[in-house]
């Protein structure tokens, strides 16, 4: 995307001379379904933007405007207490969780465009909600650090559009650095920039196409089955708070008190936690290899124990790790469809590309898009 025309575009639809924000997705390379879980992640920002142009106007109105959706909707700042099922309410959700913050926001012309593909369990939503929200504050010079702003995104995201996510979408879509990954405790929200330097691995991100109804509903049940476990086990282990409290071991000594659904969502959230920790000693020791395996069994625990997964997901990692050159292969974000996120040897990229869309296509019917990016940097004003 080109600033100037961007400008441009603005202009063609609005009065004003618009100041620019970006914010991207993610691919999360492991540590999936922990973060509602007080756990462990580590996802990287990806190079796909979501950029908002905005203008301040002062008549309490945000007219939105999204090139995607080819799309203008006018939003009354004095009538915005409910979602409209619409997808401007991951902005109309963020005016209002700032308002609430205590921010009176004036009114607004914006222009919205993304290159975050929506519905591929790339984050296009946080993408969306962090770049409106940094638009949104500079029409009335407010700040908040940047803890604050992922918070506030996840607060319009609970409480506004009623998608009950994490922390972790909207913490690496404004923390993202080039060149890092993050690794974040979900609990503390303290976190570390792992260097990532894609020279002699690649991160290839598989789009398999398809998105599951099911998603938002049994996500909701996951995170009820978590919790029922934490009350059960509770009984063995008092002050325990959060799944991220049991460690594998008290997780053995009890595990057959559980019902069977719940001891293996608790199985795969402590084992994921686990995992995530020995996938940063992992790179700090250069092991790529053991990196790729942590992946592999994340996937599998997913799919199995989780079950998150799908069939699409579960074909698209089977033809991922049959080609030379794959190190790991695993789904990311929160499934029911979306894409795998997979770390190749830099000279096997250009053959996988090749025959794992054509090996997807062939067996699907579905052609699939793959993505390969370096990590990015977050959220920022474009200059
Ligand atoms: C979605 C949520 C995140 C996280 C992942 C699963 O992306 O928005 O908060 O729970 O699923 O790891």
């Amino acid at each position: 995307m080109d600033r100037k025309q961007f400008i441009k575009k603005f202009e063609h639809h609005f009065a004003g001379e618009p100041r620019l924000f970006r914010a991207p997705g993610r691919v999360n390379l492991i540590g999936e379904h922990t973060d509602y879980n007080d756990g462990f992640v580590f996802p990287m920002a990806i190079e796909f933007y979501t950029t908002v142009a905005i203008v301040p106007t002062r008549d309490r109105k945000l007219y939105i405007r999204s090139e995607n959706m080819d799309e203008l909707i006018a939003i009354d700042l004095d009538d915005n207490e409910e979602r409209r099922n619409h997808w401007s309410d991951y902005v109309s959700g963020m005016a209002w969780a700032l308002e609430k913050e205590g921010f009176r926001l004036p009114g607004a012309s914006l222009l919205i465009e993304s290159e975050v593909p929506v519905g591929a369990g790339l984050s296009s939503s946080a993408a969306l909600e962090m770049a409106s929200a940094l638009a949104l504050l500079s029409t009335v010079g407010g700040e908040l650090d940047s803890q604050q702003l992922a918070l506030l995104g996840q607060r319009a995201e609970n409480q506004f559009v009623g998608m009950n996510c994490g922390i972790m979408d909207q913490f690496i879509s404004v923390h993202g650095k080039k060149d890092h990954a993050l690794f974040l405790d979900c609990r503390t929200l303290d976190y570390e920039l792992v260097p990532l330097k894609a020279d002699r691995v690649r991160i290839v991100i598989c789009n398999t196409m398809v998105k599951h109804e099911l998603g938002a509903s049994e996500y909701n049940k996951r995170r009820a089955e978590c919790e029922k476990g934490v009350e059960l086990m509770s009984a063995d282990y008092p002050g325990i708070k959060a799944l991220r409290d049991v460690t594998l071991k008290q997780f053995e000594k009890v595990q057959h008190k559980l019902p069977e659904v719940v001891r293996r969502r608790c199985r795969h959230v402590i084992t994921e936690d686990e995992r995530t920790q020995a996938s940063i000693a992992a790179l700090n020791d250069e092991d790529l290899e053991e990196f790729g395996r942590l992946m592999n069994a994340s996937h599998d625990s997913l799919r199995d124990d989780y079950e998150v997964s799908c069939k699409e997901l579960d074909l698209m990692v089977d033809i991922a790790r049959s080609q030379p050159g794959v190190l790991g292969a695993r789904m990311t974000g929160g499934g029911f469809g979306g894409c795998t996120v997979n770390l190749i040897w830099a000279d096997a990229v250009d053959d996988f590309v090749e025959d794992v869309a054509r090996e997807y296509r062939e067996s699907i019917g579905l052609q699939p898009a793959i993505y390969i990016s370096v990590p990015s940097d977050g959220a920022h004003e474009w200059i």
